[in-house]
């Protein structure tokens, strides 16, 4: 087991890519604290791990509210005695060109994608040099380096977050604390559900269009994405920080 005896926090393990992150985690041993808007998701996630043998907690949490952020933090060192892993994986979805977006719409997406993860890291952090070591993970994108068709506000939170994951992993080295990130390409998830349901399509149809644009020629699942996180929470990436893994199907470099 990679992770035996580790303690993970996974925000937005509601559904999608960060359940799929949660249920790997406990499968190597971590106990994990699943924290989500979503609270009925979060805890059918945790008594699945449970259920399974593992050792998971849920709580309802907007990390875009410092209060609501620090007691994940709270909550993992009463339950499980301190932290060792952050996954930060919640984000919000609002997607505009400069030219509609409001700005609360801004700071809405900037709030939950950039300020939470800083929120969530920063109450977390000081458990994390307490153990001597940890990993932070932040599910940034691929549309943190690309361009991409009225998504101005969205793009900008992921390539905000690929900076601060950056200067994380320089400010926290000292501790050995690294920070990576993971750039996903598409994914099936509730939000890409969402997606092709905005624009009118059919899981296929949306599928048949996406598909194309990575060189693997398919849209990726969140397993595929959860094994990648894990490489870089586990002590396998040991010398691996300031990272950006993709795991885009080879659509960035395409
Ligand atoms: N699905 C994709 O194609 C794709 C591609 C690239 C990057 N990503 C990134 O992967 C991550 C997960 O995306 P997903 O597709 O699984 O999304 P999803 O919508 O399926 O799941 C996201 C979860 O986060 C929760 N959440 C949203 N806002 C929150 C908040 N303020 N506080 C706490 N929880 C919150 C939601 O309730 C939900 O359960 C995100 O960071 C996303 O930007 C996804």
């Amino acid at each position: 087991m990679r992770l035996s005896n580790k303690v993970a926090i996974v925000t937005g393990a509601g559904a999608g890519i960060g359940e799929a992150i949660a249920v790997r985690f406990a499968e190597e041993g971590a106990a994990v604290v699943l924290a989500d808007l979503n609270a009925a998701g979060a805890q059918s996630v945790a008594d699945r791990i449970t259920e399974l043998g593992g050792r998971a907690v849920a709580i309802a949490a907007d990390i875009s509210d410092e209060a609501q952020a620090r007691a994940i933090s709270e909550l993992a060192v009463t339950e499980f005695g301190g932290i060792d892993i952050v996954v930060n994986n919640a984000a919000d979805f609002t997607t505009f060109g400069v030219e509609d977006a409001t700005p609360e719409q801004w700071r809405r997406v900037l709030g939950v994608n950039v300020i939470g993860t800083a929120l969530v890291s920063k109450h977390a952090i000081p458990h994390l040099k307490k153990r001597g070591s940890g990993a932070i993970v932040n599910i940034a994108s691929m549309s943190g380096i690309i361009a991409q068709p009225n998504f101005a506000t969205y793009n900008s939170s992921k390539g905000a977050v690929l900076t601060m994951t950056r200067c994380m992993a320089l400010d926290l080295a000292l501790f050995k604390i690294r920070v990576n990130s993971v750039c996903p390409g598409c994914i099936y998830t509730t939000a890409t559900e969402r997606e092709w349901t905005r624009m009118g399509e059919t899981k296929e149809q949306w599928s048949a269009r996406q598909a194309p644009l990575h060189m693997l020629n398919r849209v990726g699942e969140a397993r595929e994405v959860a094994n990648a996180v894990l490489f870089l929470a586990s002590d396998e990436s040991s010398f691996v920080t300031a990272a950006e893994l993709m795991v885009d199907g080879g659509y960035v470099a395409k």
